[in-house]
Parts: C-alpha cells; sequence; structure tokens
C-alpha cells in the first residue's frame, strides 16, 4: 500500500476552549520539501507538534511513514527541530551528537556524526563545546542532531529565523542536499517566503487553523499568475501589424513599450501561439518573459482576503 511520509486527515485542535486547528487534510510526499506557512498563531507550531506526538488530535488522523503519530515508533522516523536548538551546551558538537544517538536508541556511530558534522560544514569544530559556537552555528548543529539517527524525515519549525542571509543560504543548501542525495523528506515552517519559493515544490498556507491554499507551488504560481507576457524584439512594429494583433482578441494584445510587445493572453492561449504570430507577421523575437505571481504576492492578497472576512 504506498503511504506518504506525512498524511494528516480532517484533524482538529481545541486549546484552552479555543479551536486552534479547524480539521486540517494534507499530504507530504517522499522526497518533498515542505514549505508550511501562514501568520503568527495560524497553528503551524500547534500542528508540528501533533505530528511528533507532542499534542493529542481531538478528531482526525495524522500519521508518519504510514504509522499514527500517537504510535513511539513514529517518531523514530523524524529527526526535528523545534522550540530552540536541544543542544547542551557544556558538551562538544560531537558528545552532543551522540547523546542523541543515545536517545534514539542507538548505538553510537562514530562515522555517520562525522558525515553529518561535515554536511552542516562543522567537522573542524567537533570538539568544540556548543556554548562557543555562534547562532548559525548551533543552528548548523541542531541539524546535524536532527539527522544524526538518519530519520526518514525531517520537521522543522522556522529553521532559518534569526540568522543571517550567509547561513540561511548553508541552509537551504543542506535541506536540498539532504533530499536529493539521501532520499529524505522535509517538511518546515517559515516566514521567509523568498526561502520557500526558492526551494520548496510544495506548501500549505495555514490561517486561523483553516488551510487558504495547499499544492504544488508551481502550480499555484500558474495558477495565480498575472498572466501577462512580454516579448522583447528590435523589429519595426507597423501600424498594419499593430492593427492586426488589436484584431485578435484572445492574445490581449496591450501594448508596444521601448520594443517590448506586451500581452495578457486569455487561458486558453499558449505562450507557442504568440509567438508563432509574431514570427509569421515578420517579427523577430528576442527574448520572452512570463510573469508569474511571486508567493509573497499571493500570501499577502490571501492573508488580506482572510482577514476581511
Ligand atoms: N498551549 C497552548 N495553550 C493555549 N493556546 C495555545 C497553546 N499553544 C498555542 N496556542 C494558541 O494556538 C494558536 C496557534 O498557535 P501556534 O503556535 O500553533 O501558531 P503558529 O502558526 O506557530 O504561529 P507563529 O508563526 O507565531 O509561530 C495561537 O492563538 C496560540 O495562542
Ligand atoms: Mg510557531
Amino acid at each position: 500500500m504506498h503511504t506518504s511520509p506525512i498524511e494528516v486527515k480532517n484533524i482538529k485542535k481545541t486549546l484552552q476552549g479555543r479551536e486552534i486547528l479547524k480539521g486540517i487534510t494534507f499530504e507530504v510526499e517522499q522526497g518533498d520539501i515542505f514549505g508550511f506557512i501562514g501568520p503568527n498563531g495560524a497553528g503551524k507550531t500547534t500542528t508540528i507538534r501533533i505530528l511528533l506526538g507532542l499534542y493529542k488530535v481531538d478528531s482526525g488522523n495524522a500519521s508518519i511513514m504510514g504509522r499514527d503519530v500517537s504510535d513511539d515508533e513514529s517518531r523514530k522516523k523524524v529527526g526535528f527541530v523545534i522550540d530552540g536548538d536541544g543542544l547542551y551546551d557544556n558538551m562538544s558538537a560531537a558528545a552532543n551528537l551522540e547523546y542523541y544517538q543515545k536517545i534514539y536508541d542507538k548505538s553510537v556511530d562514530k562515522k555517520k556524526i562525522e558525515q553529518v558534522l561535515e554536511l552542516v560544514g562543522l567537522a573542524d569544530r567537533a570538539k568544540d563545546k556548543a556554548k562557543t559556537f555562534s547562532k548559525g552555528m548551533r543552528q548548523r548543529l541542531a541539524l546535524a542532531r536532527a539527522l544524526v539517527h538518519d530519520p526518514d524525515i525531517l520537521i522543522l519549525d522556522e529553521p532559518t529565523s534569526g540568522i543571517d542571509p550567509s547561513v540561511q543560504l548553508d541552509i537551504r543548501k543542506i535541506l536540498l542536499d539532504i533530499v536529493q542525495n539521501e532520499n529524505k523528506t522535509v517538511f518546515f515552517s517559515s516566514h521567509n517566503m523568498d526561502e520557500v519559493q526558492k526551494i520548496c515544490n510544495k506548501i500549505v498556507l495555514l490561517h486561523k487553523g483553516e488551510i487558504k491554499l495547499y499544492g504544488r507551488l508551481d502550480k499555484l504560481r500558474q495558477q495565480m499568475g498575472k498572466n501577462i507576457l512580454t516579448v522583447h524584439t528590435s523589429s519595426e512594429i507597423t501600424n498594419d501589424i499593430l492593427n492586426k494583433f488589436n484584431d485578435i482578441e484572445d492574445i490581449g494584445f496591450y501594448k508596444v513599450n521601448k520594443g517590448n510587445l506586451l500581452f495578457t493572453p486569455s487561458k486558453n492561449v499558449k505562450t507557442s501561439d504568440i509567438i508563432n504570430l509574431l514570427v509569421k507577421a515578420g517579427i523577430e523575437v528576442e527574448g520572452v518573459v512570463k510573469e508569474e505571481s511571486s508567493l509573497e504576492e499571493m500570501y499577502n492578497n490571501i492573508v488580506r482576503e482572510a482577514e476581511e472576512k
């Protein structure tokens, strides 16, 4: 039977009389880098706590690698970083990792420890105490810590908050690396839309305990795209050509702007249709730019709309 690494079906959760999750459903598939986004208080950390077996659901169910999250075995498949880095200050980087291997019922595997330290770029600091590390180094060590028992899934709550852009880049590279080269699946929450757009293939946008957007990021961006096509040319655009284009309603031709022709085609028109039309009219196409909505624009539109309701 096919089971996805994370399956969440209609889960509801009330905390102190308030309904925090109002029945959410989504699935994280093998090899996904899944972005979990939404405003402060949306319920992201609550969901993550449920996935880690720290909170019980009121109804619905959630599973990790086919096992219900209430099953202790499900936890062994997961590496996680939430609520700080979970490091012991007075222990060396390597000793922290050894300790976490033992917690996960694994015997100490020095090779694995070396490998994850290498992965996060801390191999030369193995013997140094965690308290001597900068915030960015701690965050990378926390990732190593989450990987040291060789989990199938990594669950991270805002892994890059409060760290500088170069370490954010390091962490993005590490996440891509483990998904592409080690067959792992990553699920993380973030407030950084640029970061999510750069590495996630799928997203959920949560707002006040409800899912407002869910799916493949490229598809969502296409669907919600502004659908403006800009064609760059140095050919002369005669009035004849302009009139001809103006007559074809579907292509939405509307402007010539500094050697650029601008179109807002309807959904049934393909970019290649427009290019063919231009070529037939003797116009040399030097470049084409199709604008898509950025995740940040989509996020802001959806959250604004939801707040107005
Ligand atoms: N232990 C708790 N008891 C009562 N209410 C809680 C508890 N934990 C969280 N909440 C409430 O649940 C809601 C969702 O909180 P949660 O931490 O899941 O949001 P979040 O999406 O992670 O937000 P942020 O982006 O700020 O981290 C908030 O209104 C919060 O006040
Ligand atoms: Mg949170």
